[in-house]
């Protein structure tokens, strides 16, 4: 292991990218090198709130990616400029951290995978989830036997997301932001084949997926804010706020997942895994290991019940991908992972233009 620092460059200086740059701050190994977004203030703004008053600041992604040090880019824009932000990267040999979705398109994550597969580079992407404290319980206990073989797992990203959110003028057009499942239900679909997969470390393999999308406020220019419980005047979604899937995983397991945009109540992210020696919904535990139970034992842990980012635990995930830099390793949440989950986005809206089954995989490996 060597003793250099590994340089980053944050790029897209909006919300979640202060997560990105205080975990590298804080890991050992890293050094934020340089930040860039669109505007130079956004980069300035980053940085002084970080604390980091040496660094480069720019507004041309491509001469930032050229700035001496930089081994690692962290890519924080809105989803449209992911690919291409991506391609950049690759070309120029960083490995990467690739904010969620990945993608806007099956043809635009063919065009990572290739990417990264030819120069090498190693990446993770941001499925911040897979580090709660909650999440990382329940993989052990699966993998411990605690509720058998999962045969199936419900998952469930219920959140307004509204005009409160920085990107959501961006994220609410069908054109930027494609589908509620891309947009934010991306999370629950990975939270599904996170906890299908068997292994401590492993994510479900998916091979059908059958979908319907409703709910009410496609074109509706009426949203409620759940931080003031009022609903007001906003922009209105161009794609169906509600999407709903079933999916077959290569292990026989079954997955049943939403995305509810539409849905008038504070954040909630559901869990339930179903197995044939023992039951987990949230932090809630029936298991065979407990003889004689008589209520459900509960895990005091940090639930996934925020969507805040300053709640999500980007401090782990960072130092997950650092250590798989640092020893040569592929993160389980690679890129190549990371597109099992789009394609359940994407065979879902097929499911809407074909109302029949999709038979996955999407891309020829
Ligand atoms: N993993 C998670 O839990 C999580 C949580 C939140 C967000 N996200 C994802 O992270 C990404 C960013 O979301 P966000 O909430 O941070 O959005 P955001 O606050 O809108 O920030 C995005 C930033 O990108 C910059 N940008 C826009 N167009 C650009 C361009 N052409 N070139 C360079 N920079 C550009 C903007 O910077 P300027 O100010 O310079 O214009 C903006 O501040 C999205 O994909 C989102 O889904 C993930």
């Amino acid at each position: 292991m060597s003793d250099k620092k590994l340089g980053v460059l944050v790029h897209g200086a909006g919300w979640v990218s202060g997560q990105h740059v205080t975990a590298f701050k804080n890991n050992p190994h890293t050094d934020v090198v340089a930040i860039s977004s669109r505007k130079l203030a956004s980069a300035q703004a980053r940085a002084e709130e970080a604390g980091l008053d040496d660094i480069s600041l720019y507004d041309d992604y491509e001469a930032a990616l050229k700035h001496d040090g930089v081994d690692l880019v962290s890519v924080c824009t809105p989803q449209q400029l992911h690919c291409e932000n991506v391609l950049a990267a690759a070309a120029a040999g960083k490995h990467l951290v690739i904010e969620k979705p990945v993608g806007n398109s099956l043809d635009e994550l063919r065009q990572m995978r290739d990417a990264v597969r030819e120069t090498g580079v190693k990446t993770l992407v941001s499925f911040v989830l897979r580090w709660n404290p909650l999440f990382q319980t329940i993989k052990a206990m699966v993998a411990d036997d605690t509720v058998g073989n999962v045969y199936f797992v419900e998952t469930d990203y219920e959140h307004d997301i509204a005009s409160w959110w920085t990107g959501f003028e961006d994220a609410r057009k069908a054109s930027t932001g494609v589908s509620a499942f891309l947009t934010g239900g991306c999370h629950a679909i990975d939270a599904m084949r996170w906890f299908a997969g068997q292994g401590e470390f492993e994510a479900a393999r998916p091979v059908e997926v059958f979908a319907y999308s409703g709910g009410w406020r496609k074109g509706v220019a009426r949203e409620f804010n759940y931080l003031t419980n009022e609903f007001r005047e906003a922009p209105p979604l161009e794609y169906d706020g509600l999407e709903v899937a079933l999916v077959k995983f290569d292990n026989g397991a079954l997955g049943k997942v939403s995305v509810n945009f539409d849905c008038v109540m504070p954040y909630t992210f559901p869990l339930e895994i179903f197995g044939d020696k023992g039951t987990i919904r949230d932090n809630k535990v029936w298991s065979h290991k407990f003889p004689g139970q008589k209520d459900w034992v509960e895990v005091p842990s940090i639930l996934p019940d925020s969507a805040e980012v300053s709640h999500h635990p980007f401090q782990a995930q960072m130092d997950h991908f650092v250590e798989c830099l640092l020893t040569d390793q592929e993160s389980h949440c690679n890129l190549e992972d990371a597109i099992q989950t789009h394609e359940i986005v994407f065979a879902a809206q097929q499911c809407y233009e074909t109302g029949g089954p999709v038979k996955l995989p999407l891309l020829r490996p």
